[in-house]
């Protein structure tokens, strides 16, 4: 099986480059914007910028790959809010590009979504349940998802959260890293505790991804951790596991901070179809911590 990987310098391409090392039967081509970022591996790598049309199909046209998961969006919630057009650009016509080369070359598509689609009054969500989302980035995706939809082609949607994980050369933190680092400098930080997640290890998300890629199983999938805790529980989770000041740590009302982007109350995904249909079980949220901490010497 050849697989293509759009964004395979961020969190999840390098961990689902990582993760198909180890399969003889799997052929990846990593594509990103600009140069090969991910020191690890022997996999072919193509720059290729999703926002450019004859670049995507010009590619897709090359490799003529089985399947296509496209990991490159633009994921700053807040960034998406003050840059609609970009984010746009990035989320939704470049999707579109893909969609386009996908159809032409009977390609799989798997397409990654979110849970920022729901309005997170209703949390946990099945993959059914109505989406109302409340920020750019939220529309954002559930356009690219209608529109994949509505193109034809073979696809999955998978929506994620949350998701935490350390790999060289990162574009973004996480909640973990980021705590981490706070405390380890001794720096008092507000956490959030009135919103509700099931945060997802990024290797978990690369399986889920794997899992779907391998059977080809069409559709929308929830996934995600699956243990449902607020910012501030992951975050208390985190010092106690690297041993750090829990002190430092305070609460917060998710009104009381100024963030351009509104952010769902209470998502959480229902796990069950990709139980069913995958046989998809993530970690528990202390596993997840231990497997980073084995990574964070190795980055
Ligand atoms: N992380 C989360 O918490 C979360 C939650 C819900 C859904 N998701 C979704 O899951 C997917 C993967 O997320 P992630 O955590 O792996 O994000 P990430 O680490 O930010 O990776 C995204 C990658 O896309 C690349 N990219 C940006 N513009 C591009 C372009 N025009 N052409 C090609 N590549 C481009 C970025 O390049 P640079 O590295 O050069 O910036 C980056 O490497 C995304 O679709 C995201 O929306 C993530």
């Amino acid at each position: 099986m050849k697989v293509l990987i759009t964004g395979a310098n961020g969190l999840l391409g390098q961990k689902l480059i990582r993760l198909y090392e180890e399969r003889s039967d799997v052929h990846v081509i990593a594509t990103g914007k600009g140069a090969n970022r991910n020191p690890n591996g022997s996999h072919i790598y193509e720059e290729m910028d999703i926002t450019l049309k004859q670049e995507v199909l010009t590619t897709i046209e090359k490799y003529k790959p089985n399947v296509v998961i496209n990991t490159a969006a633009m994921t700053q919630v807040d960034h998406c809010e003050l840059n609609s057009k970009e984010c746009w650009r990035l989320n939704v016509t470049a999707v579109e590009y893909l969609t386009t080369a996908c159809k032409s070359s009977n390609t799989f598509l798997i397409h990654l979504s979110t849970d920022f689609i729901f309005d997170g009054t209703n949390g946990p969500y099945k993959e059914e349940d109505l989406s109302n989302p409340l920020s750019k980035y939220g529309e954002s995706k559930w356009e690219s998802e209608k529109l994949i939809e509505a193109s034809g082609i073979n696809y999955a949607v998978i929506r994620t959260m949350l998701v935490y994980g350390i790999v060289p050369d990162m574009s973004r933190s996480n909640i973990i890293l980021w705590v981490k680092k706070s405390l380890e400098e001794k720096q008092t930080i507000k956490v959030v505790n009135d919103q509700w997640r099931t945060p997802t290890l990024a290797e978990d998300l690369a399986k889920g991804c794997a899992l779907i890629a391998d059977k080809k199983a069409e559709g929308i999938f929830h996934i995600s951790g699956k243990d449902l805790l607020t910012p501030y529980d992951m975050a208390i989770a985190t010092a106690k596991f690297f041993d750090l000041d829990t002190a430092l740590i305070e609460k917060a009302d998710g009104s009381t901070l100024t963030q351009p982007a509104k952010r769902p109350a209470k998502t959480g995904f229902i796990l069950e179809k990709a139980r069913r249909k995958l046989n998809y079980v993530p970690v528990d949220f202390q596993e997840g911590l231990a497997i980073l901490k084995a990574q964070l010497n190795h980055v």
